[in-house]
């Protein structure tokens, strides 16, 4: 009996919170969805039907207003509908807005301390020692490393096509190993080549950060929603198996780099720079990272595998499927396809003859596809803040409370007729000068503020690359059906079920 009245009571009380809970948005006056208990706006996520970014999205399209309360599991949190708001988050009132939220430990877990994770004066301070890291100067010397694994890229092409007649080929897993190359050579300085050698070290890594399983979605989960309870997660030992092995990786090179001082040109060598002088020098030109001479080290070797998991984690799939997107979108639409070869072909006849940094930079009317691809498919289909301190909303009673998580949804944003007319077509004519007819501020591709994408440029670079090689050296045909990408259930971004299959030939 005792028993009964026990689950009785412990039944009605989880009744009794999960309501109150629910009702947060109510009771705050904020207006907000309908939220499926106990999973809020994730239900459809649980059930293996959309992904994260996907059900943000879903809810900007089923609802109105520029301001949304919603229900990310328990945890209430904000999604913001209105560009003009969301520019006032990411840009003008980014003192209320500084950090996201996610998990970080500075004191304990010197790997969870990378650039998108830190907060506050610490995330200021690293973020200005690394933008040095970015500049065009710096991006045009590790260009030929880049250049390389583009050329590796068009002969492995060669391997899979007939010598006349064309084939399908899937496109996003090629450019997916076009990725891992540019940023193992770029970003860790190391030589794979994962086109000749795919069960490299790197691949390997890679693959164990993409793997899907359970245990892999419920630290995703800790990390971005309960840091709280990832924290604990970690000082209980919990080790993840990719974090653990890119450690040590990471630590094995900076070994075999500080013992017998190499010099390369990409970003491992510039935080050494970090690491050994206290700064990444603003000259381009200046590469060697030599001891200060206490020897004293400014970034220790976790620290500096955090950011070069970062810049791992922020540039692989997001470079990858920028550039399917648009081969897909090119296959689609033939009048842009031929601008866009008349593009390349004349970049590269102004520079020489030579497809270099210079003719990639010069490639005005790709660099407009790029973004509209950006716009069309945004490989990170969400940006999220935490509001840092109260924050009342302009022109309304609302208030903000610190601690809130707020959501952008750039899908939804970047494919609303409001904002952008025929959103669902392709025209990178948008971007071209004086035909700006779209809503500037709903355009985010790579977010914006202070924190905006610290290597956007590099990305557009090694995207740009990667479609150049391809349409000089191969005729990619027009498909005959017009379609719109699925996409998948998976992933934080945004990735096309069952890959981009494109027909391909050489040529003749
Ligand atoms: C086409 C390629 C890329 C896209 C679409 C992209 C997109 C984004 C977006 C949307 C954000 C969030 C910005 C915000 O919250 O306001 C971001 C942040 C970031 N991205 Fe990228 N990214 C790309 C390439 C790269 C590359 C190649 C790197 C590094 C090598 C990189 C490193 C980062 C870092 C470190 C941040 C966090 C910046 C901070 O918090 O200070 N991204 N990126």
């Amino acid at each position: 009996m005792i028993g009964i009245l026990l689950l009785v009571s412990a039944v009605t009380l989880v009744y009794v919170y999960l309501k109150w809970n629910f009702s947060y948005w109510d009771r705050k006056g904020f207006p907000s969805a309908g939220a499926t208990i106990p999973f809020g706006v994730l239900d459809s996520v649980t059930k293996g039907k959309r992904s994260f970014g996907m059900a943000i999205s879903d809810l900007y399209n089923s609802t109105k207003g520029s301001i949304v309360g919603m229900y990310i599991t328990l945890r209430p949190a904000l999604l913001i509908r209105d560009a003009q708001l969301a520019h006032d988050v990411l840009v003008k009132d980014f003192s209320s807005f500084h950090d996201r939220g996610v998990y970080v430990d500075e004191e304990n877990d010197p790997i969870s301390t990378g650039l998108f994770s830190l907060e506050g004066a610490s995330w200021r301070a690293l973020r200005t020692k690394l933008s040095p890291s970015f500049t065009s100067g710096k991006l045009k010397a590790m260009f030929e490393t880049s250049d390389a694994v583009g050329d590796k890229l068009v002969a492995h092409l060669n391997t899979l096509l007939p010598q006349s007649g064309s084939k399908v080929v899937e496109i996003k897993e090629l450019f997916a190993t076009y990725a891992v190359d540019i940023i193992a050579s770029t970003i860790f300085g190391l030589d794979v080549d994962s086109f000749a050698n795919p069960n490299n070290e790197f691949v390997d890594i890679s693959k164990k950060f993409n793997r899907n399983t359970f245990t892999d979605k419920v630290r995703g989960a800790t990390l971005l929603l309960y840091p709280g309870l990832e924290k604990a997660f970690v000082r209980l030992g919990w080790k993840q198996e990719a974090t653990e092995a890119m450690r040590e990786l990471s630590s094995r090179t900076i070994d075999l780099r500080e013992k017998n001082n190499i010099v390369r040109k990409d970003m491992l060598q510039l935080l050494l720079q970090l690491r050994n002088q206290g700064k990444i020098s603003t000259d381009d030109s200046v590469w060697t990272a030599e001891h200060s001479k206490q020897g004293v080290k400014n970034m220790s070797k976790d620290h500096i595998a955090a950011q070069l998991f970062v810049f791992y984690g922020a540039g692989f799939e997001t470079t990858s499927a920028t550039a399917s997107f648009t081969l897909f979108e090119l296959s689609q639409n033939p009048e842009v396809m031929a601008k866009a070869k008349e593009d390349v072909r004349e970049a590269i006849e102004r520079n020489g003859g030579k497809l270099n940094y210079d003719a990639v930079q010069d490639m005005k009317y790709l660099e407009a596809c790029v973004l509209e691809t950006a716009r069309k498919y945004p490989a990170l289909p969400i940006l999220n803040r935490v509001c840092t301190q109260d924050y009342p909303v302009p022109d309304s009673k609302l208030v903000i409370q610190k601690g809130t998580p707020i959501v952008i949804s750039l899908i939804g944003m970047q494919r609303d007729a409001e904002n952008f007319p025929d959103p669902l077509s392709y025209q990178p004519e948008r971007y071209l000068d004086g035909n700006q007819d779209y809503n500037r501020a709903a355009f985010l591709p790579f977010g914006d503020g202070p924190r905006v994408c610290i290597g956007a440029r590099m990305g557009k670079v090694n995207v740009k690359l990667a479609l150049a090689k391809v349409l000089t050296h191969f005729n990619v045909e027009i498909s005959p059906e017009k379609r719109e990408i699925e996409f998948s259930p998976h992933g934080l971004t945004l990735v096309a079920e069952g890959g981009v299959p494109i027909r391909i030939s050489r040529k003749q």
